[in-house]
């Protein structure tokens, strides 16, 4: 196991192609505050930048996950001034992660902690884990994603409820709704979610790039323009060493090794 760059609020580790970013400001519940926020997008730069990384995991404490944006931090901002930092606009750095982010959930995702979750690629949740937009409760409303991802994964209902009303759903209710890919007991989490990146880690990481740029490009796009952008990036892998090994490889009845060339 490898332990990399040093962080404050945050810790990393790559293991088997699998960088494992763990959020870690345990007294505040993991509390995004700008310091966490500036340290995981230099991690998620680090590992995407690394050849010997094909997944990530992100992952926090079993207490919570994140229990939102920081408060404290937050408090004493004005329009002005929260708008001339715009510290928002560093969260929008996640997203444009080229790797597949898995996250290992459990204890509370709540507010931006939930707004973390969702935009990361794949949800595995502890069976302990906990949902919610709460901002409506301290008088504002989620501000880094919420009210646009939300409602395209769960549809207009449950995210108006949610939104609106602040109440937390359980990893169960999640997963009824599409907000989870799998729920299992808190024990498992980590080893579930590294399981799932060990399957997507021996697959060519370049078509898992373009298959992960593909999806996100739909939720952008009007069908059509999507479904070209899908095609182009189909056609482009065929100037790609990996899709010659694995097409040969399937005819050659074997496993296929991937370059990512
Ligand atoms: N910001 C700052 N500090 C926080 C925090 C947050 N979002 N969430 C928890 N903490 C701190 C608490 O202040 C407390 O610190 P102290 O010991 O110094 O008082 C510590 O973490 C432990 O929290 P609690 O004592 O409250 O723990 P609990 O088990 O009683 O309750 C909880 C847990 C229900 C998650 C509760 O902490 C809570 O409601 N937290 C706030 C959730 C919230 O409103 N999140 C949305 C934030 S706004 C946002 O995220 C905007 C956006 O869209 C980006």
């Amino acid at each position: 196991m490898t332990t990399t760059q040093t962080y404050k609020c945050i810790l990393t580790e790559i293991h088997e192609q699998i960088a494992i970013l763990t959020l870690n400001r345990p007294a505040v519940l993991n509390a995004i505050n700008n310091e966490l926020m500036v340290e995981l997008v230099s991690a998620l730069e680090s590992a995407d930048a690394d050849e010997s990384v094909r997944v990530i995991i992100l992952t926090g404490g079993q207490k919570a996950f994140a229990a939102g944006a920081d408060i404290k931090e937050m408090s004493d901002e004005s329009t002005v001034s929260i708008l001339l930092k715009d510290r928002f606009a560093t969260w929008d750095k996640v997203r444009r992660t080229k790797k597949p982010i898995i996250a290992a959930v459990s204890g509370y995702a709540l507010g931006g902690g939930m707004e973390l979750v969702m935009t990361c690629d794949i949800v595995v949740a502890s069976e302990t884990a906990q949902f919610g937009q709460p901002e409506i409760n301290i008088g504002v409303i989620p501000g880094a994603g919420g009210t646009q991802r939300l409602t395209r994964l769960v549809g207009k209902y449950k995210a108006m409820e949610m939104i609106l009303t602040g109440a937390r759903i359980t990893a169960a209710e999640a997963k009824a709704v599409g907000l989870v890919n799998k729920v299992v007991p808190p024990e498992l989490c980590l080893d579930e979610a590294k399981a799932l990146a060990q399957e997507i880690a021996q697959k060519s990481p370049l078509a898992v790039r373009l298959a992960k740029e593909a999806i996100l490009k739909g939720f952008e796009l009007p069908l059509n323009e999507a479904l070209e952008f899908e095609r182009k990036n189909f056609y482009m892998l065929f100037s790609s060493e990996d899709q010659k090994e694995g097409m040969k490889a399937f005819m050659e009845k074997r496993s296929a090794v991937f370059s990512g060339r």
